[in-house]
């Protein structure tokens, strides 16, 4: 068949019409920034895969099977006034540490009830969650305050979990070594498994410990005083390394900043030798040094999988004025002699550890 001009036109117009499209998309691809973070930046907004500012304060990390799982107190819009945590736990997972994904709500407050535990309104602060071997379950454990008290009386709240980013099933409260329970904490799991609990005392801010069972359910003793750890110290994160525990910790001065506290120890239970304050350097975000802890306040130190000698201090910066964009300080740790430096980096990502 002969064909015209316009025959020719029309039999390529498809060709040429998808040809162009593919052209614009490619060149609307390269236009777009790519959303991958490269670097964790200190003190800066950090936002999530959705580019929301995440959302998971006071918290702790738990690495399982290839994934980091980041907990933390979430608050809520227009509704945790000051920096109350009133939201329930918030679960981010990674692979590389800089880049989060929102997993959602690993243990929700429940709004509607009045007549139970995590009716809303009651505070869920400082949330860690540890995995059991052998029960082959996740708890999840936090400073839990029931509504109406205020911060008079602290629980430790304990929740369960098959699989890591929940749902969590609240189980159990309790009151850890006094009437008026306990604040600040850590959970410990040593090398064989057994978990510890240590945490401030009230209303007298001594620091204390307990083993606890082997269902990590309850503590499975009577709670001692940690020797060598001063009275009012907070926010305590702990990691062992070549057989010496290391915690680092806070003083006690509510939301606002004070200086770090380390210790180390070959015995959970003391004596703890004080060491010098591991961090150096200066907040150039917030134009503050380290008599503050860079205006922040520590709440985990996190051993990086696969890399030998990596830890990562993590801290908050509260700020009652603005809680939900409470924003993170978290900074890669140098063992010298088996002791903690905590440098200030305006930006770094694993790679730090292995140009070390
Ligand atoms: C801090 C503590 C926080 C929160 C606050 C309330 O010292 O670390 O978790 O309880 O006090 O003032």
């Amino acid at each position: 068949m002969n064909c015209n001009p316009r025959c020719g036109f029309l039999k390529f117009a498809p060709f040429a019409l998808s040809i162009s499209l593919s052209l614009v998309s490619l060149l609307a691809n390269a236009q777009k920034p790519s959303l991958e973070k490269k670097v964790i930046e200190p003190a800066k907004e950090w936002l999530d895969n959705r580019q929301k500012p995440i959302n998971a304060h006071g918290g702790g990390v738990l690495y399982h099977n290839g994934i980091y799982y980041w907990y933390g107190e979430h608050k809520i819009a227009g509704k945790s006034e000051e920096n109350f945590a009133d939201g329930g736990i918030h679960c981010y997972t990674s692979k590389d540490l800089v880049n989060w994904t929102d997993a959602g709500m690993a243990l929700n407050v429940d709004y509607i009830s009045a007549d139970v535990d995590l009716q809303y309104g009651c505070l869920i602060e400082r949330p860690k969650v540890v995995y059991n071997a052998k029960t082959r379950k996740f708890l999840a454990y936090f400073k839990f305050y029931p509504k109406g008290n205020g911060y008079e009386v602290a629980n430790v709240g304990v929740a369960i979990s098959e699989s890591p980013a929940g749902p969590f099933n609240y189980s159990h409260k309790f009151l850890a070594a006094s009437p008026k329970g306990s604040g600040d904490f850590s959970m410990f799991v040593d090398d064989n498994g057994d978990l510890f609990h240590l945490a401030v005392r009230k209303p007298d801010k001594t620091f204390i410990i307990a083993k606890m069972r082997d269902d990590y359910m309850l503590p499975a003793e009577e709670y001692k005083e940690c020797i060598g750890i001063e009275h009012h110290t907070e926010a305590p994160g702990i990691v062992k390394i070549n057989g010496v525990y290391h915690l680092l910790g806070s003083g006690s001065t509510g939301w606002k900043p004070n200086v770090a506290r380390y210790y180390t120890s070959t015995n959970m239970y003391g004596p703890w030798t004080l060491q010098k304050n591991p961090c150096e350097g200066y907040n150039n975000v917030d134009s503050v040094g380290v008599e503050k802890t860079f205006g922040s306040q520590s709440s985990f130190v996190l051993k990086v999988n696969g890399i030998k000698d990596a830890y990562v201090a993590m801290f908050d910066i509260w700020r009652p004025e603005m809680p939900i964009k409470g924003r993170y300080i978290w900074l890669p740790i140098v063992l010298k002699q088996n002791k903690f430096t905590i440098n200030w980096q305006d930006s770094w990502n694993l790679d730090f550890f292995k140009n070390k």
